[in-house]
């Protein structure tokens, strides 16, 4: 495994991949890696015979008083990890490289990131756009892994390389947890066991909301009460539980009746550390067995 910080260094090594009829597959993060990535990796070594895990702090996708400065950061630890998994190359970019002086380029997909977290972090989708068309313009993957975790950013990030006409397939991957169904996230790091075990609740939430949805309640009301019936009690501030179309990331009114698929998604803060979680009840698995549930 290689450690590449510069451009032209990846660009040639990749280059260099393809032209052996490698397939590049890659995994954008930004590093303090945990099982959730280190799965993703797994899925794209599954497409790619040469793998590449870009770890960078992106500072476009940080908003004003949010915890750039402070984002956990662990290089030789991750390199540690990617190794272990077989990755062919890391790279590392400086911010001077991949946003030097005079830089003028945004990228935004509209709709899609108005809604849930958008809505609430102005312009963080469009630092997540604009860092994720650098990077695959870089690397030239046919294949990047993204997780379900972050819905919001799956649903932009295809939406742009199909708006775009990258030729890249963008697969998207289950949420990794921790056995008590917490998920997997570099800023649990942030929580203090109290605070842990109230976060709790977001995944608790969810899973009450796909057992109402199995024995029968289509009410979006009702669903979304299941998960506030939990949340509102833990979190020390909600930002969202919102029920909303799966495709168009659109909420749906409290008085719907929901079909076969339905997003719920979470943004909560405990103690300080913005959490998110989201299930879309009708296809995934629900985040707790029914009978961990409390
Ligand atoms: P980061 O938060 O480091 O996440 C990198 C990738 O790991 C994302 O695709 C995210 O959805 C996935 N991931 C995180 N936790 C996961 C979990 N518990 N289960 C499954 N997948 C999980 O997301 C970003 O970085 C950045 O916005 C990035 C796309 C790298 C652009 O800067």
């Amino acid at each position: 495994m290689v450690v590449v910080q510069d451009i032209a260094g990846v660009r040639d090594l990749c280059s260099a991949a393809r032209a052996d009829g490698k397939r590049v597959a890659v995994v954008p993060t930004m590093g303090a890696l945990h099982e959730g990535h280190l799965v993703l990796v797994d899925r794209a070594r599954s497409k790619g015979q040469f793998v590449v895990v870009t770890i960078f702090v992106n500072p476009t996708q940080f908003g004003p008083g949010e915890d750039l400065s402070r984002y956990p950061r662990d290089l030789e630890g991750d390199v540690a990890k990617l190794e272990q998994r077989g990755v062919d190359l890391v790279f590392t970019p400086n911010v001077g490289d991949m946003y030097p002086n005079g830089h003028a380029t945004t990228v935004h997909v509209s709709g899609l990131t108005e809604h849930l977290c958008g809505a609430q972090r102005p312009s963080h989708f469009d630092g997540v756009a604009l860092i994720v068309a650098k990077l695959l313009n870089i690397v030239g993957p046919s294949t990047a892994v993204f997780g379900r975790k972050d819905y919001q950013q799956l649903r932009v990030i295809r939406r742009m390389v199909r708006d775009l006409d990258m030729p890249i397939e963008v697969l998207g991957v289950p949420t990794v947890r921790d056995a008590d169904g917490l998920a997997k996230s570099s800023r649990n790091a942030y929580l203090g066991p109290k605070e842990r075990e109230r976060a709790l609740a977001i995944s608790r939430g969810l899973t009450a909301a796909h057992y109402a949805f199995g024995s029968g309640e289509r009410r979006v009301d009702e669903l979304l009460g299941a998960v506030e019936a939990f949340v509102k009690v833990s979190a020390d501030a909600i930002d969202y539980v919102t029920a909303a179309d799966p495709e168009t990331l659109e909420p749906l009114p409290r008085h719907a009746i929901c079909s076969e698929r339905l997003l719920l998604a979470v943004a909560a803060r405990f103690a300080g550390t913005r959490l998110i979680d989201n299930t879309v009840i009708g296809e995934d698995s629900p985040p707790l067995a029914r009978e961990s549930r409390r």
